[in-house]
């Protein structure tokens, strides 16, 4: 029987969103924030507009690709998208896992676009990329985070297309190399891998995507939330800070504050070194271990922010899928109770199992820390139920 390890992780929060703060953080990063005053003022539009052009600098984005914060997290990010540019063309849907799907039931029965092609694979899979055609619209999700399966490179993506390309990489952005020049449409909120706050999503869109908003007015009615252009044209003060409606500046300031760390570990390059350090220490851990497996069947496509694992060990995975659901929570239980690891099950709607997220914001060492604790709780859940 394994024993019960001593030493814990210093954070024990591994949750896939909100995910864990920066390393350092305290409260004291939020004593500048500008509160009781107007995001419309002058220093709160200096605040906006320094956190899209940090943003910006930071992504390395390409020049004339505009930026904006959006209402509603990613979420928003990315419907108000689909629902000012889709219906051009037809449209390639893919998805894999949860999030993909949800976009799909977007496409095809809230927008009911007619010609639509969708191709889906189970958790764990990609769908066949090479199927793609780039004359029609494009619309996957980069990192799913509810199966831990990314797309493996940008490759599969030409550089000359007629349709758009739409991203939502909410849990990919700062933690993996995205080739901007292949997409025109990329989404992601301050909650994931910035450790920010949610409810604040970023646009990013390609010359090309602004000239579809230019030129093209979909059939049905956009709400203001979703409005990008101002007679025709690009609202070009929205792409500067100037937000739709009304952001929390303390969210703007912790998410300033994020981005200052961000600066502080390296910029980009070294959140997402830390990203695949952190990983690499769970798959490594994974090979060694008889009793888990990463979902993710390709190593190409493991995921190095929200690693799904699963149970194969013969005895649990012969069980029934409700005693195995009930084995993980078991598990996850455990771990929480002795304040090692919080919010580390299987997504509701993903086979059952185990989520940690590995994220810039997440120190290599707690990780290190919890790997001994999960082969004790899977240990300890195992005699527990065996003896049930
Ligand atoms: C891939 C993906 N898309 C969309 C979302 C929804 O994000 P939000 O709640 O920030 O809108 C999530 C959240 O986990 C996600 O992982």
């Amino acid at each position: 029987m394994t024993q019960q390890p001593q030493n814990k992780p210093q954070n024990p929060n591994f949750s896939s969103g909100p995910c864990a703060k920066p390393p350092g953080w305290s409260r004291d990063w939020l004593e500048n924030a500008l509160l009781g005053r107007s995001h419309r003022s002058k220093p709160g539009k200096m605040l906006l507009k320094q956190a899209t052009e940090k943003t910006h600098a930071l992504l390395g984005l390409p020049e004339d690709y505009r930026l904006a914060i959006v209402p509603a997290s990613d979420t928003g990010a990315f419907e108000m998208a689909m629902w000012s540019l889709l219906g051009a063309r037809g449209v390639d849907v893919l998805a894999w896992e949860s999030f993909g799907s949800g976009w799909v039931k977007d496409i095809v029965n809230h927008l009911k676009l007619e010609d639509v092609r969708t191709f889906e694979a189970d958790y764990g899979l990609l769908p066949d990329l090479t199927q793609i055609d780039f004359a029609r619209d494009v619309i996957f999700t980069a990192n799913g985070t509810t199966s831990g399966v990314r797309v493996p490179n940008y490759d599969w993506i030409p550089s000359k297309r007629d349709g758009l390309v739409f991203a939502d990489a909410t849990s990919a952005v700062f933690a993996q190399s995205i080739d901007w020049l292949k997409t025109d449409v990329v989404t992601f909120s301050w909650q994931k891998v910035l450790g920010g706050e949610a409810a604040h999503g970023m646009l990013i869109l390609s010359p090309d995507a602004v000239a579809r908003l230019e030129t093209y007015e979909p059939a049905w009615p956009l709400p203001k939330l979703f409005r990008m252009t101002k007679k025709g044209k690009l609202d070009a003060a929205l792409f500067e800070g100037a937000t739709i409606n009304t952001p929390s500046m303390l969210c703007v300031e912790d998410y300033l504050a994020a981005l200052a760390w961000v600066e502080r570990v390296g910029g980009l390059d070294g959140l997402m070194a830390r990203a695949d350090k952190n990983a690499r220490l769970i798959w490594d851990w994974i090979d060694r271990t008889a009793w888990v497996a990463n979902l993710a069947v390709e190593p190409e496509t493991r995921s190095n922010t929200s690693i799904c694992l699963k149970i194969v060990d013969p005895d649990i995975a012969a069980r029934s899928d409700d005693a195995k659901a009930d084995f993980a929570k078991k598990m996850v239980s455990l771990l929480e109770q002795h304040e090692v690891a919080f919010d580390i099950g299987a997504y509701r709607d993903a086979p059952s199992g185990l989520r940690i997220w590995v994220g810039g914001t997440i120190e290599s060492d707690d990780i290190a820390a919890l790997l001994p604790w999960l082969d004790w709780a899977f240990e300890t859940a195992k005699t527990d139920t065996q003896k049930a």
